[in-house]
C-alpha cells in the first residue's frame, strides 16, 4: 500500500538522490489533486428545526434531528472510535494563541507547526483572527444553523464527469471545494454552491496555472463563501494577513500579489478561516500516517488538500458526503472531471492517495461518510 509508481515517482526519486533542495522546490509546487467520487446523498431527515447553534468543534451533540449523525456511527465502530477526537479544535484563532501553544508548535515543521517561523509573523496574523467567526466554521452564517448539518465535500476527480450529481451536492447545507474547482460548464455534475474553498497558497496558485485551460481562471468568490487556509508554509500566513488587511503581499514568493484578485474585494477577517496546525498533525497521525513518512519523502509528505477538507468536514458536520474523491476503480476515470481528454490519475510523491482511498472506503463502510461511487 501506499507505494507510488509511475514515471513521476521515479523521476522524483532520482531528483531526491541528486538534490534534496530541488525536491523541496518540487514539493512546494506540486499541485494536488484529489479524486473522489461521492455517493448519492441519502436525503435525510434534516428538519431544519433551528435550535442550538452548533459549535464546529464540540460535537458532543444534540443532533437529535439527524437520522444518521456521523458521531453515532463513530461511537459504534471499534476502530474509528479510538481515532476520532471530535473535541479537537479544527481552526486556529487568536483566542488559542498562548505561550504554551507557541512552545509546542515551534517544535514542529509546517504544516504541523511553526518551526523556523518568527513569533512576529505568527502573532501578527493570528491577532487579526480575534473574533468569534474565526473560531467556528459555521458561525458566520446569519441564518439559524440547521439542526443537522449536512456537508458535501467535492474533490476534483474524474468520476464526477457525467455524474449528474450537481443537484445532490447543492442540496447540502454546506459545500466544500478545493484547488482547481471548475464550476462553469460542469454545473450539472458538480453543482454551483460553494460555502468553503480550501487550499494552500501553493496549490491555489498552481491550480490557476495548471487548470487555466480547463476554465479555472479564478478562485471561487461570493458573499457566503469562506476561505480555509491550510498553513503549509510561511507564505500562507503572510497571504492570510495581507488578505485581511487588504494590502499587497509585502514579502516572500508572493510579493506584490494583491489578495483581492484571488478572494474578491471583501476583505474582512470573518471571510477567512485558518486550519489549526495541531489539527493537521492529529489528522496525519491518526488517519493518514503514510509509510512515506519513513522514507526520503518524509518531509515532503502531507495529506492532500482534498483529504484535509474531507476530514475537516467530518469533524465539523453531522453528515458528510464525499464527491469526486478517489475510489478503488479510479482507473476507469480521468484525473479530473474537467479534463478535456482522459488522463490517468497522477500520483505525486508528496501524497499517499492509495492510503487515502483506503480510508474513504473504510469510513464509507462504517457509515461515517458517504462516498460517491459508480
Ligand atoms: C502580538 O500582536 C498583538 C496585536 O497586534 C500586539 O498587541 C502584541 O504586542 C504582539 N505581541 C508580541 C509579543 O509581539
Ligand atoms: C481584534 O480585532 C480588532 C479589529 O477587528 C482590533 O481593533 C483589536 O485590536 C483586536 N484585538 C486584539 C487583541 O488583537
Ligand atoms: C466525460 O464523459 C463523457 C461522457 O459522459 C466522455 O465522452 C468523455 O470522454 C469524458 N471525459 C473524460 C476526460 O474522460
Amino acid at each position: 500500500m501506499g507505494l507510488l509508481r509511475g514515471p513521476l515517482f521515479w523521476l522524483l526519486l532520482l531528483l531526491a538522490a541528486a538534490c534534496s533542495g530541488i525536491l523541496f522546490a518540487l514539493y512546494s509546487s506540486a499541485v494536488e489533486r484529489s479524486l473522489e467520487p461521492h455517493s448519492g446523498v441519502r436525503d435525510t431527515t434534516s428538519s431544519r428545526a433551528f435550535l442550538q447553534p452548533k459549535s464546529s468543534n464540540s460535537r458532543t451533540r444534540k443532533s437529535h434531528r439527524c437520522q444518521h449523525p456521523l458521531h453515532l456511527a463513530i461511537q459504534r465502530h471499534p476502530h474509528f472510535r479510538s481515532l476520532f477526537d471530535l473535541s479537537k479544535p479544527v481552526l486556529l484563532w487568536w483566542g488559542l494563541f498562548t505561550p504554551e501553544l507557541w512552545d509546542h508548535l515551534s517544535q514542529h515543521k509546517a504544516p504541523y507547526g511553526w518551526q523556523g517561523l518568527s513569533h512576529h509573523a505568527i502573532n501578527s496574523t493570528l491577532s487579526l483572527l480575534n473574533g468569534s467567526d474565526s473560531a467556528e466554521l459555521f458561525a458566520a452564517s446569519r441564518e439559524p444553523p440547521p439542526n443537522c448539518i449536512r456537508c458535501a465535500v467535492v474533490g476534483n476527480g474524474g468520476i464526477l464527469n457525467g455524474s449528474r450529481q450537481g443537484a445532490n451536492i447543492d442540496a447540502h447545507n454546506y459545500v466544500f471545494r478545493l484547488n482547481g474547482a471548475v464550476i462553469k460548464g460542469f454545473e450539472r455534475d458538480v453543482g454551483t454552491k460553494t460555502s468553503f474553498y480550501g487550499f494552500t497558497v501553493n496549490t491555489m496558485k498552481n491550480s490557476l496555472i495548471s487548470y487555466q485551460n480547463a476554465g479555472f481562471t479564478s478562485v471561487p468568490q461570493g458573499q457566503d463563501l469562506h476561505y480555509i487556509f491550510i498553513p503549509s508554509n510561511l507564505r500562507d500566513y503572510v497571504m492570510l494577513r495581507s488578505a485581511i488587511l487588504g494590502v499587497p503581499i509585502p514579502e516572500g514568493p508572493d510579493k506584490g500579489d494583491r489578495p483581492h484578485t484571488y478572494f474578491g474585494p471583501e476583505a474582512s477577517a470573518s471571510k477567512f478561516k485558518l486550519l489549526h496546525p495541531d489539527f493537521i498533525g492529529y489528522l496525519t497521525d491518526r488517519f493518514l500516517k503514510s509509510k512515506l513518512i519513513n522514507t526520503n519523502f518524509g518531509d515532503l509528505y502531507m495529506p492532500s488538500t482534498g483529504a484535509l477538507m474531507l476530514l475537516t468536514a467530518l469533524h465539523a458536520c453531522d453528515q458528510v458526503s464525499a464527491y469526486g474523491f478517489i475510489t478503488s476503480n479510479y482507473r476507469k476515470f480521468s484525473d479530473h472531471y474537467f479534463d478535456r481528454t482522459k488522463k490517468p490519475l497522477i500520483f505525486y510523491a508528496n501524497h499517499d492517495l492509495i492510503l487515502e482511498a483506503t480510508l474513504w472506503r473504510d469510513l464509507h463502510k462504517a457509515g461515517i461518510l458517504q462516498l460517491y461511487q459508480r
